[in-house]
């Protein structure tokens, strides 16, 4: 969902910073969700919070009453007049039920200017078309906890040796970007010396600035620089700095490639094209793995071949749904694990080229 700072455009550099193995993940400023809805489900536990409580009970409602949402939201208008009622709604904290709560927050985002929910954005919008991103984000949350604390707490009360926590705090200096929830300058402190003692590892994203820099000396760091989004309009090509911060080392899965399942020997993209042309059905090529039973061999086959049917478009929520229908084909939750882990090693490899895999 789009979101004031969301990650959208940075995932896919901060998911392969993570740690190699933790099993607690803790997303602590979860905003519009994009790290978490693109990191593959594991076997982890996941925690998804946000302080804003229209955020949280919005994704509370997508997990536990998605089709009441949707029914709530299939006849709304895209007009001002509803967008000026929605955002007086939402900001008197009317009592007016949950889902419908969620209803109307989620059209103050979608309706608004920059999904800033402050001005109303006057473009066209199909509402329904993002019934399918609700019921996807419904099943992709089934697991998740959902808080709604400030993130102090949340990371005292979820440390352990095996938690990861990712923090995407509000950007120095565009603290009041975010309104309900009174971060501060001294909340960039607060959150610092909240990580200093944790006995997990943290990942946090900033702005690339000297203060960042200098509250977290001693931290590992790794720069980049992204699109400018807002600036595009007036400063064509402009650039932004992002840093990572962390406590371990943000290689390690670089340093450790995944080698869970080989599926074809080590070749690059092109080599594997021409291979799967000249032997035209893939599930031959399933064949060699031989230890697989019947369902899970379909299971691979039909990941794999959409996979690559759709080769470069495909998303992590898109895998997630083709994995999904993989495993209704299938009689046992074992074919669904056997699906996830293809469906991680098909995206990986599609980012990576299928370079090794
Ligand atoms: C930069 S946004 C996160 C964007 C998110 N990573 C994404 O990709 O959409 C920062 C979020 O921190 C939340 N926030 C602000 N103060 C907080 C606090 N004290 N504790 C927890 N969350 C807070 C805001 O509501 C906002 O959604």
């Amino acid at each position: 969902m789009s979101w004031i700072g969301g990650k959208k455009s940075s995932r896919d550099i901060i998911i392969p910073k993570f740690p190699l193995y933790y099993e607690k993940y803790i997303e602590v400023f979860g905003g519009g969700g994009w790290i978490l809805f693109a990191k593959p489900p594991g076997n982890d536990f996941e925690v998804f919070n946000d302080f804003n409580s229209n955020i949280s009970n919005l994704y509370t409602c997508v997990r536990d009453h998605s089709a009441e949402l949707i029914e709530r939201l299939r006849f709304v208008l895209n007009s001002r007049e509803d967008f000026d009622r929605i955002k007086h709604i939402i900001s008197e904290k009317a009592e007016i039920g949950d889902v419908q709560r969620a209803a109307e927050f989620y059209q103050l985002i979608r309706y608004s200017y920059a999904s800033g929910c402050d001005s109303f954005g006057g473009k066209p919008h199909s509402m329904w078309s993002n019934f399918p991103l609700i019921e996807q984000a419904s099943r992709r949350l089934q697991k998740v906890i959902i808080e709604n604390r400030d993130f102090e707490k949340l990371i005292s009360a979820q440390d352990s040796e095996v938690s990861f926590f990712y923090c995407d705090p509000p950007y120095y200096a565009t603290e009041s970007y975010y309104e309900n929830v009174g971060f501060t300058k001294a909340d960039h402190e607060r959150l610092r010396n909240a990580l200093a003692g944790i006995s997990g590892k943290f990942l946090v994203s900033y702005n690339d600035c000297e203060e960042i820099r200098s509250l977290y000396d001693g931290c590992r760091m790794f720069s980049y620089e992204r699109l400018n989004n807002i600036r595009q309009r007036f400063d064509g090509g402009s650039m932004f700095g992002e840093l990572l911060i962390s406590n371990y080392d943000m290689d390690e899965r670089k340093k450790n490639p995944p080698k869970q399942i080989s599926l074809l020997p080590p070749m690059k993209f092109s080599v594997f094209t021409e291979f799967l042309q000249q032997k035209k059905s893939l599930q031959v090529q399933m064949r060699c793995c031989s230890h697989l039973s019947l369902p899970a061999l379909n299971c691979l086959v039909y990941v794999v071949r959409y996979t690559i049917k759709e080769f470069g478009l495909l998303t992590a929520v898109e895998a997630a749904e083709l994995t999904d229908h993989a495993a209704a084909d299938a009689d046992r939750h074992i074919w669904r694990d056997i699906a996830v882990s293809v469906r991680y090693i098909c995206v990986l490899a599609v980012k990576h080229n299928l370079h090794g895999c």
